[in-house]
């Protein structure tokens, strides 16, 4: 479910509850999220795509598919999954607990609250970016990490390299890659209104060739994986090689919309696809001896994952 953000509220990105099965009644109703027009480079994204088909309700066979799994799914595992060892405690957001975590946490940078904002007058395109709290939690992150390197796969209007380029050490600098310049400009600008373009090297072109590239440019201290779904194998395959002991890999989007614990259930080919990649992305990650991980229910879900 989306649930649009009030224009009198403050210009943080829309909140985002995301578990379609436990939502039904109102979800498909509330759904008015982005409407990129069909040429842009939006629409040929996997994040557009997903979010085109949310502008329609689903088949009432789905429904009924996922109400049955509201009422049933708690008892059940998924498939081949662990047992999660306790009952969730998660606490669904809505708009007004979510106002009160962003009022809640250190006031973010200026530039990051006004490309927040520019992001938002761009339309529902900008449903890509991150919400502001993600981009703190980034921030903080890297400071944790003392990271003096970061690659940040996934540019867009710039607020995850701006987060990153705010939390790394006074030499350090931020890879950020993306196969489309249209929102560099804007990027741009409130990198150098956060006084930290300087830290920021923006290469453009597929993400694969981009970390291919720096292979060899020695050990990265946090990779940052928020661009095309259906490539995150690839970029976890060639991510984990290129961290430091002790880097982070950090993947966004990882419970795609609450499909990720039932793929079939997606309204879409292409989010079946997305959803079920990412099911096999989140358990190789947690299988994987190298990494030490947490899935978090941050916005669509977040791993972060450490290298031992
Ligand atoms: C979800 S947005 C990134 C949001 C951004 N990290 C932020 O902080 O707001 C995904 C971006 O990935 C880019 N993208 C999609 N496929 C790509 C690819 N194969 N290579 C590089 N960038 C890609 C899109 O153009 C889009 O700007």
């Amino acid at each position: 479910m989306i649930i649009t953000r009030p224009k009198e509220m403050a210009p943080f990105h829309i909140a985002r509850i995301r578990a379609p099965e436990l939502f039904v009644g109102q979800a498909f109703a509330e759904r008015d999220t982005a409407r990129c027009p069909p040429s842009s480079s939006c629409m040929r994204s996997t994040e557009a795509a997903i979010a085109r088909q949310k502008m329609r309700p689903p088949h009432a066979v789905t429904r009924i598919r996922l109400v049955l799994r509201a009422l049933l799914g708690r008892a059940r595992q998924p498939k081949g999954a662990r047992m999660s060892g306790g009952h969730a405690k998660h606490v669904p957001i809505n708009q007004v607990l979510r106002e009160y975590l962003v009022t809640s946490m250190t006031p973010p940078d200026p530039a990051v609250l006004s490309l927040a904002t520019a992001t938002e007058t761009l339309g529902d395109v900008a449903g890509m970016m991150l919400p502001v709290e993600q981009a703190g939690l980034l921030t903080l992150l890297t400071r944790v990490a003392r990271a003096r390197t970061v690659v940040d796969i996934g540019t867009f209007t710039g607020l995850s390299a701006l987060a990153f380029a705010l939390g790394v050490t006074g030499d350090g600098r931020v890879i950020t890659c993306d196969n489309s310049d249209r929102w560099l400009d804007l990027a741009r600008t409130h990198w150098e209104r956060a006084g930290v373009a300087d830290r920021i090297d923006f290469r453009l072109g597929p993400a694969v060739r981009t970390l291919r590239s720096l292979s060899d440019e020695g050990s990265v201290d946090v990779v940052f994986v928020d661009a095309d779904k259906l490539n995150y194998p690839t970029y976890y395959d060639l991510a984990v090689p290129m961290l430091r002991p002790g880097g982070l890999l950090i993947l966004d989007n990882v419970l795609l919309d609450g499909y990720v614990t039932a793929p079939e259930l997606a309204p879409e080919p292409l989010q079946r696809r997305a959803a079920a990649v990412m099911r096999e992305v989140n358990a190789a990650v947690a299988a994987d001896d190298r990494l030490e991980s947490v899935m978090l229910p941050v916005a669509d879900g977040l791993t972060v994952a450490r290298l031992r």
